[in-house]
């Protein structure tokens, strides 16, 4: 027998297997039979592939059927254009509902095909460990390096409007944090919760969702803490995929670094803020945006550490019962709870766990470390993988069967909790 410990883990990575099953997607596209195989976020309200999701899927499938992870990932490369950029969401056989089409950062409201926004870029990162997974198809790291490269050639050429080393995201969603308390100040009636959000991407539609013309006309746009640490991460995966090229994308990761510590980082309250506007105000919200550069490990240990110690260590701001809130509780706008329009508000979400959890671990605060582990799985076994959490209750709020909380099966890997037993007769079975 399996000791308690390992038997839950179990069953909560078989959970998880079967909720990534169940959201899995395949076909091909009836206007231009290009062939299509993802996992969507959940269904009914997510069922198209989002950018950043599916990169988190396949990090999850990765340890379940790492040929599903693969073909997620060559999907998403599939869904972008031969120019290197590669959409927020891609609509594959399902057009956007008329009611939400306006809400996309599409060309034109209907039958587009994909955005023509981007999201968090870490698809290198994604394929990365995937292709550690990949024994059985060690061609695949290599596969793709032409597209990766001219993707994220694009986003530098396209993205970094003023060449100081960090993308700028022109709508809020591109984080991925839509309606994050962060964009309030920059967005104002704009932001991804409030009517005036159409008037955005209107705007911003007429421009062809052009950076830089978006950027030297108009002040809602940002240079983002949360999808230039990602940015990082990816361009550090590159550098290690492609021998050739390694030490330009490698340069390239240092830079971003650079100008994150440099223009980003609050020394008096030890946090990231991004920049927003023509003016690059610094928008000081705390958010869990503005602690993800915890995971950037050639950034100063002094900084990762106050990270950690006066703010995921401190209760009156990040330390909660279950997983990691995604706005301080010291906010005033922060709201833990259920709402249809406003998830970023408070609510604790697995990626944000995923991302600053194993960096806490490897600074040694390992202790802490266990506990935000423990209090999602306890989230989940009683709820579900859900798409977040309320952090005071632990309650699974939102989305039933949300595909990238699964991410927790990876998070407990990568902290030493592989899921499952490599043999024997304990192994993992399919659902
Ligand atoms: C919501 C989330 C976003 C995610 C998308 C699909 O919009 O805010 O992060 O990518 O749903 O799951």
């Amino acid at each position: 027998m399996l000791p308690a410990d390992d038997q839950r883990r179990l069953r909560l990575a078989v959970a998880a297997w079967r909720v990534l099953r169940e959201n899995w997607r395949e076909g091909m596209r009836s206007s231009d039979g290009v062939r299509y195989a993802f996992t969507c976020p959940a269904t009914p309200r997510y069922r198209h592939q989002w950018y950043w999701d599916s990169c988190f899927h396949a990090i999850a499938w990765r340890h379940f059927e790492p040929a599903r992870a693969r073909a997620e990932l060559r999907t998403l490369l599939r869904a972008g254009r031969l120019d290197g950029f590669i959409p927020h969401t891609a609509f594959w056989d399902r057009p956007a509902y008329w009611r939400r089409a306006p809400f996309y950062g599409t060309h034109t409201v209907f039958g587009a095909a994909a955005t023509a926004t981007i999201q968090t870029p870490l698809l290198a990162l994604a394929w990365e460990l995937v292709a550690l997974a990949s024994p059985d198809e060690p061609g695949f790291a290599g596969e793709a390096l032409p597209q990766l490269r001219l993707h994220y050639e694009w986003l530098a050429a396209a993205r970094d409007v003023d060449d100081d080393g960090l993308l700028t995201t022109i709508l809020p969603d591109e984080s991925g944090l839509d309606d994050s308390p962060k964009y309030d100040p920059v967005f104002g009636l704009m932001r991804h919760d409030r009517a005036g959000y159409f008037w955005l991407i209107e705007r911003y539609r007429r421009l062809g969702y052009d950076a830089t013309a978006i950027a030297e006309r108009y002040d809602e746009h940002v240079e983002d803490v949360v999808v230039n640490v990602f940015y990082v991460l990816a361009l550090r995966a590159l550098a290690r995929l492609d021998s050739d090229r390694g030490l330009i994308y490698a340069a390239r990761a240092d830079r971003t670094e650079t100008a994150l510590l440099e223009r980003c980082y609050d020394e008096r309250r030890g946090l990231f803020f991004d920049l927003a506007g023509r003016a690059e105000r610094r928008i000081a919200v705390s958010t869990w945006s503005a602690l993800a550069p915890l995971a950037l490990t050639a950034l100063p240990e002094s900084i990762r550490r106050r990270i950690v110690e006066e703010q995921l260590l401190d209760r009156r701001r990040y330390a909660a019962r279950y997983g990691i809130p995604s706005v301080s509780f010291e906010e005033p706008s922060f709201n833990p709870g259920f709402s249809m329009w406003r998830c970023w508000r408070g609510p604790a979400w697995m990626n944000t766990a995923w991302l600053l959890v194993p960096a806490m671990h490897a600074l040694g605060y390992t202790g802490p470390a266990e506990r935000v582990i423990a209090s999602l799985e306890t989230a989940v076994g009683r709820a579900g993988y859900r798409e977040y959490y309320n952090p005071r209750t632990g309650r699974g709020l939102a989305a039933r069967g949300f595909a990238f909380s699964t991410l927790l099966v990876d998070l407990l890997a990568r902290c030493g909790h592989p899921p499952h037993q490599p043999s024997g007769p304990q192994r993992m079975m399919a659902p």
